[in-house]
């Protein structure tokens, strides 16, 4: 097949960045894949842009050993056939004139069936990417009507705080309009994330007891067993706060928690994600200390490229609070690190416990609250656990689950995040990025959080052994209200039991 002789104009893909560990381990694997389950559109055409000066078969070797490396069984058909999509041309973003071999590419294309910008870069990258796209007469504005599409996809980081992003948001929209600017955070694109929205919005089980009415408190674990590995520089200025908590963390504390947009489109699911966002209570320093944890797994300071007396937090845990009336005083726990035992990110949603027990339980036994986990990986599916009678025991009761797997459903494994948000980006969906004010309120959430760690005068991030659970604060955080960490889709929690207390849980007050 000739791409190129397709009669409809053919979409671009232009990624800056292309000779990358993001390029070639994330964005051609996803490509390749979508074009064997021949769901690119029409013709689309991929140039890849590197300071390097590759020849095509080059850049295609280059490519075909990430695939390899990646464990992506290519036969050699398909792969010549997807190679033949591939371009290389060595440019530099950042300038008119480093961008003078991009702008004749995509010239020699003949017709013009709009351009994706993708910028592979690192971040300090994007304000000169911008630049130099709007001055070689690439980027979205100004434009005439009817003129084929410039998008632009931007990965996180998004700026490092509130301002930085705000610049950057500046920056983008002088290039291109809001319509135009695809801000990425791939957790968005896995199909568990999807699921939530699934669950809680194609159901009419579970969406009436989704609220303070029914639920106690909702906690929400991204975890992760590796460590910085080779991203010391850049991990060493984020830290788990703006590497997690300002994106993937928020959006799912969003999808747990919004409500109902009317249709399953990019401006009614982000206004719903920005309302919930704008309502979540802000936490001052004196809260911060009392509602956050930081911690630091042994041994990251003599980690590559990471400072020696560095106070960057490996992982964090948060209390949150919604003020709206589906939310009043039912506490989000988040909590994110790395070096932790496992890798596992799951969304538990505990509900009160009955209100009253009309049976007789032996002494030791009570009732169990129900919960509700939404597991996002490894284990992608949802896990209801509620409470059944033991045959031939008399009226006595275990907690036994429910569960579902797509493992079990599916024969092929999952698409990865960047299949579908590749192809929403071409298409011109944005449902599934992030907003201007998103990414806005995002940061006005973590901000006070990011300070108030940094505040010089508080104290250090506790310390953790790699391979356990975190801080012993983080289990203090819960116990505090008479709570605990829990995950249902892995055995082994590691958490502390709860150490009941005397104290009134704070967030009890007033409520029921
Ligand atoms: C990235 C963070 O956004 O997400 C990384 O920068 C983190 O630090 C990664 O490891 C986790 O993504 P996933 O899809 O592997 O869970």
């Amino acid at each position: 097949m000739n791409e190129t002789s397709t009669a409809q104009p053919a979409p671009v893909l232009v990624i800056f960045g292309a000779t990358g560990s993001l390029a070639t381990g994330k964005l051609v694997p996803a490509l390749f894949s979508l074009h064997r389950k021949g769901r690119l559109p029409p013709g689309t055409r991929i140039l890849g842009v590197a300071r390097q000066d590759l020849s095509d078969d080059r850049f295609h070797a280059l490519l075909e050993a990430a695939l390899r490396a990646a464990g992506v069984v290519a036969q050699p058909a398909a792969w010549r056939e997807f190679a033949r999509r591939i371009h290389f041309v060595s440019g530099d973003v950042s300038s008119v004139e480093g961008l003078s071999g991009v702008k004749q590419a995509l010239e020699s294309e003949g017709s013009d069936g709009g351009h994706l910008y993708y910028l592979a870069l690192a971040p300090w990258l994007y304000p000169k990417a911008i630049d130099g796209l709007l001055k070689a007469g690439l980027a979205g504005r100004p434009k005439a009507e009817n003129a084929p599409f410039r998008r632009i996809v931007v990965e996180k980081p998004f700026g490092h705080d509130l301002a930085s992003a705000r610049a950057l948001n500046r920056k983008i929209l002088s290039a291109f309009d809001e319509s135009e600017v695809f801000r990425i955070d791939h957790f968005l694109g896995k199909e568990t994330v999807q699921n939530i929205l699934v669950f809680r919005f194609a159901n009419i089980m579970f969406e009436p007891l989704w609220s303070r009415n029914f639920i106690d408190h909702v906690q929400i674990t991204v975890a992760e067993s590796k460590r910085v590995e080779d991203r010391g520089p850049y991990y060493d200025g984020a830290g788990v706060l703006r590497d997690m908590f300002q994106n993937h963390l928020m959006q799912l504390l969003c999808l747990v928690a919004i409500e109902a947009p009317s249709r399953f489109e990019a401006d009614a699911l982000r206004g719903e994600k920005v309302k919930l966002l704008r309502a979540v209570r802000p936490i001052d320093e004196m809260a911060a200390r009392r509602d956050l944890v930081a911690g630091q797994y042994q041994g990251y300071t003599l980690e590559p490229g990471v400072r020696k007396e560095s106070r960057t937090p490996t992982y964090a845990a948060a209390r949150l609070f919604i003020d709206n009336w589906r939310w009043q005083g039912v506490p989000f726990y988040l909590r994110s690190g790395k070096g932790l035992a496992r890798r596992v990110s799951e969304i538990v949603v505990q509900f009160l416990a009955p209100p009253h027990n009309m049976f007789e339980l032996p002494a030791e036994q009570s009732l169990e609250p129900n919960r509700v986990s939404l597991g996002i990986q490894p284990d992608e599916g949802v896990h209801i656990r509620f409470e059944t009678k033991i045959p031939d025991r008399g009226m006595e009761v275990r907690s036994s689950t429910l569960v579902f797997h797509f493992a079990d459903q599916e024969t092929a494994a999952p698409p990865d995040a960047y299949e579908r948000l590749l192809l929403d980006a071409l298409t011109g969906d944005a449902s599934l990025f992030m907003r201007e004010d998103e990414i806005d309120q995002a940061w006005s959430i973590i901000d006070p959080l990011t300070h108030a760690q940094e505040d010089p005068t508080a104290p250090p991030p506790e310390v953790y052994p790699v391979g356990s659970w975190g801080p012993a604060a983080a289990d203090r955080l819960l116990a505090r209200d008479r709570r605990a960490w829990v995950l249902e889709t892995v055995s082994e929690t590691g958490t502390a039991p709860p150490s009941v207390s005397d104290e009134q849980p704070d967030h009890e007050v007033g409520r029921r």
